[in-house]
């Protein structure tokens, strides 16, 4: 399908992040600037919404103005402006499509309301601009999306066109890293924590359940995280010092071992050509490197700095939509639906 040229500037504040980026063509990133809250977060041990609010606030302008000035443009060199619409912290949400509008109003530009969801899955489409184009990912596409509020197979068929085969039934795959982060005291955000830990540890020591529900393709983690809580209290019985990178290493073996084989046979069994793997947890190494070991299916990962929250993704979502000619009202709330219609 060949789409229309434009460029897109988007806006994503839907939890922590501040971020803004500017896209050509849905692919080509010109500038993306994300201003993270992280530290302050990390000493609540998690995020505390109305402090990411009230950062977003303080951010949101600044980072509007890094992103244009980055890529050298203004807001006339603009086709159309996306934000992140949810799902999200709302008191976070609402700052970005705030500002989104007033900047809409001002310039006469269209907006268009990006899921969040919808987003992740478009940073496989992102490269940087100057480098090799990259191909983009062909459908009938398995997409994986592994974040710290969801957990889903999607089989994709066409540009927006989603198909939600499965979803977790009670953590998110992220969730349950920074739960037993907390658990192992690794701090957080518990994913990289999870991962720096592991890489020291026998993944083979322990042999945690792995929820696999046959007949679905739904997806589980609090058995998971439950039974890494009973061993560490059984360990807590009989010693002082837990083995720690084990315990991680052996939890992060469960998790990648069924997002990686469920993903491959949903694959199978819907007829996908490739797969794509998107959200803050496919920055996790030992599930890249899982992925992109086996040869059946190509594999499309986003960069590192594309699989945790930013604009780029939005903008590139927001501009598959704007080429298809929608548009979103200026009256539109934060907080869409999903599975999109
Ligand atoms: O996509 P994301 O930035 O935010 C949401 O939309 O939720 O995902 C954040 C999640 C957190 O749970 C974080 O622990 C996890 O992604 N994460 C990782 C890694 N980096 C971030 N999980 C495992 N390994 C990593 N390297
Ligand atoms: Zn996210």
């Amino acid at each position: 399908m060949e789409l229309k040229p434009a460029r897109i500037l988007a806006l994503e504040t839907s939890c922590d992040e501040t971020a803004c980026a500017i896209i050509e063509n849905g692919r080509a990133l010109l500038s993306s600037v994300v201003a993270s809250q992280m530290e302050i977060h990390a000493r609540y041990g998690g995020v505390y919404p109305e402090v990411a609010s009230r950062q977003h606030v303080l951010s949101v302008t600044p980072v509007v103005e890094q992103a244009l000035a980055q890529a050298h443009l203004t807001l006339k060199d603009i086709d159309a402006l996306a934000v992140t619409q949810g799902p999200g912290l709302a008191g976070s949400l609402v700052v970005g499509m705030n500002m989104a509008k007033g900047l809409a109003l001002g310039s006469g530009l269209p907006l268009l309301g990006v899921n969040h969801l919808e987003g992740h899955l478009y940073s496989a489409w992102v490269y940087e601009s100057g480098e090799l184009v990259p191909p983009a990912p062909q459908f009938p596409l398995m997409a994986l999306l592994v974040s710290g509020g969801h957990t889903e197979l999607n089989l994709m068929t066409d540009h927006l066109t989603y198909q939600r085969l499965g979803s977790t039934l009670d953590d998110a795959a992220g969730e349950a890293f920074d739960k037993v982060a907390r658990l192992l005291e690794l701090g957080y955000p518990g994913g990289p924590a999870i991962q720096k830990s592991a890489e020291e540890g026998d993944p083979n020591r322990f042999h945690f359940p792995r929820a696999w529900l046959e007949g679905t393709w739904d997806f589980s983690f609090s058995g998971l995280k439950t039974a890494v809580l009973y061993e560490i209290r059984e360990l807590q019985k009989k010693t002082h010092t837990l083995p720690v990178p084990d315990l991680a290493a052996s939890f992060q073996k469960a998790v990648v071992d069924v997002l990686f084989k469920k993903t491959i046979n949903a694959a199978r069994e819907f007829g996908a050509k490739e797969i794509l793997v998107a959200g803050g947890v496919s920055a996790n190494r030992m599930l890249r490197q899982t992925f992109r070991a086996q040869t059946e299916f190509p594999v499309h990962i986003p960069p590192l700095s594309l699989c945790t929250d930013n604009a780029a993704m939005i903008a590139s979502a927001g501009y598959h939509r704007y080429a298809l000619g929608h548009v979103s009202q200026m009256d539109m709330d934060v907080m869409p639906t999903w599975p999109l219609p």
